[in-house]
């Protein structure tokens, strides 16, 4: 299990080729992000596994690709417009802007070192008259209270502050659309997914002839005007989302709740190889709900700077599909073909960054190594632990000799053979000891050499990531050694 500061993963995923600065030959914004092409892989992996496990393998789920601009009254439907705000406050002695709660949760996090939680509540609920730990449920003003109480400093100059009232700021992104005979022609980049599917959820039905419970799930990106984004590629403006909704006749028992709770334990754990001791639920207190829910389930990752949120399950009853029809004027309503009875469904959603899920993958895998190698020196290397089934890389084919004709002949027809289904490279640059740490340093689980031996037995080497031991394997039984 991995424990490293983001510096170290950060410098290590530009370094390797996964993400670099946006628009970086141009020197602009900080903390936006292009990204590159072992991260775009494995984006795809980890996007394969949850599609493989939440669409593929469940009984009445279709995917939905829903538009990034949708009708501006979507989102007064769904009570975006005007409530969709973060608390900020800036620093009057450098005119800097952060989110007041995210000031608020670093110092308490800092404080969980020495105190339990029960003393640091005891403490700022008699001080600042808070029932609870988490400060985006806090009022403004308990918000600067805190700050201007704790003496919390500007974490970027590190120096004192002299913070100003704590004010919301809505967190939707805008465009225009010269179509929209409206006084602005604003219409707004979607800060969720979800909404396309809710407004869509009954066109699906009457043309699949799905029938109640069904999941809808959809995949892309969405914006929000973060004014602190930082903490690398958890917090960012424009970022993906794998979002399921499920449409439920009834409203959501517990043993559905739970289910959904088992299902998402798999997938992290066992789909995408999360460390499960870094992994954790957390339930929403009451006064933390979201307006439309009744029940929520985070799954919070523990990151080096705290823990975040990689999911949650979201009991949304049937506020949203209830708003659309009342904004819409349109009905709404799901007829069951067998009882005739007309009503609209609950909703439970399954929401997750696809961004911060490929983050947390990274930073789980990364590991550094010490280890004896075959001559008795102390080494050490970098080695990426990635599951198998996301690795950007699954094999990497290294003829042992480059200018050995044949050896390099039968490493072609073996790439050939083998990217008909899984990701390889090829590399017959550097000693081969050098290739094996290129390779352990992207997470490729297995390293096929090819060498003076294969000429007359048809056997390679492959060598494994983790152990680092190396076996002989017929050429013909590779793709049954490396199944994945
Ligand atoms: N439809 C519900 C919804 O959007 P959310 O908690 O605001 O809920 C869901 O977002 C997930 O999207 C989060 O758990 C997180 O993983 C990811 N997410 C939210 N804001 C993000 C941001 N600014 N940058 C990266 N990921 C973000």
């Amino acid at each position: 299990m991995s424990d490293y500061t983001l510096d170290t993963i950060v410098g290590w995923a530009k370094r390797k080729g996964f993400v670099y600065q946006w628009s970086s030959i141009y020197w602009w914004l900080a903390n936006a992000w292009d990204y590159w092409p072992y991260w775009s892989q494995l984006r795809k992996n980890i996007l394969d596994a949850r599609w493989q496990f939440f669409v593929q393998e469940q009984a009445n789920i279709h995917w939905l690709e829903g538009a990034i601009l949708m009708h501006p009254k979507v989102w007064e439907a769904s009570w975006h417009v005007g409530g969709f705000n973060d608390p900020l406050v800036d620093d009057k002695k450098t005119g800097e802007r952060f989110r007041a709660d995210k000031l608020i949760e670093d110092r308490i996090e800092e404080q969980r070192s020495q105190r339990t939680d029960k003393e640091i509540l005891d403490y700022y609920a008699t001080t600042y008259q808070v029932n609870n730990l988490t400060p985006d449920s806090w009022t403004l003003e308990q918000q600067h209270a805190f700050l201007v109480g704790e003496k919390v400093k500007n974490p970027k100059s590190k120096k004192e502050a002299d913070w100003t009232d704590v004010r919301k700021f809505s967190l939707m992104m805008s465009t225009k659309l010269w179509v929209i005979d409206s006084e602005s022609n604003k219409v707004w980049m979607r800060p969720e997914t979800a909404q396309a599917m809710f407004v869509n959820f009954k066109n699906v039905i009457d043309t699949t002839r799905a029938k109640l419970p069904f999941w809808l799930a959809q995949v892309g990106k969405a914006f929000r005007n973060e004014i602190t984004p930082g903490n690398f590629l958890f917090r960012t403006r424009e970022f993906e989302q794998m979002e399921i909704q499920m449409f439920l006749p009834s409203e959501l028992s517990e043993e559905q709740f739970t289910t959904f709770q088992k299902m998402s334990w798999e997938f992290w754990e066992k789909r995408i190889g999360i460390t499960p001791e870094k992994l954790r639920n957390r339930d929403h207190d009451d006064d933390e709900l979201a307006h439309y829910c009744k029940q929520a389930r985070d799954f919070e990752y523990k990151f080096p700077r705290g823990r975040w949120e990689l999911q949650w399950i979201h009991d949304r009853t049937d506020f949203d599909v209830k708003a659309h029809q009342e904004y819409s004027w349109q009905n709404m309503m799901y007829s069951d073909p067998h009882t005739g009875d007309r009503f609209i469904p609950h909703v439970v959603e399954l929401s997750m960054g696809l961004s911060r899920t490929v983050v947390t993958v990274m930073l789980d895998a990364y590991d550094e190594e010490t280890y004896t190698d075959s001559n008795g020196k102390e080494q050490t290397r970098i080695v990426v632990r990635f599951h198998p089934s996301v690795a950007p890389v699954k094999c990497a084919i290294l003829p042992l000799i480059k200018k050995d004709e044949k050896q390099v002949e039968i490493a072609h027809e073996l790439f050939a053979k083998l990217t008909k289904t899984m990701t390889c490279e090829y590399d017959e640059w550097w000693a081969i000891g050098k290739r094996y740490r290129r390779q352990d340093e992207i997470g490729t689980p297995y390293c096929i050499t090819i060498d003076h031996q294969t000429l007359d037995d048809q056997t390679v080497t492959i060598r494994d990531r983790d152990s680092m031991e190396q076996k002989r394997v017929a050429l013909s039984e590779i793709t049954d050694y490396i199944a994945l």
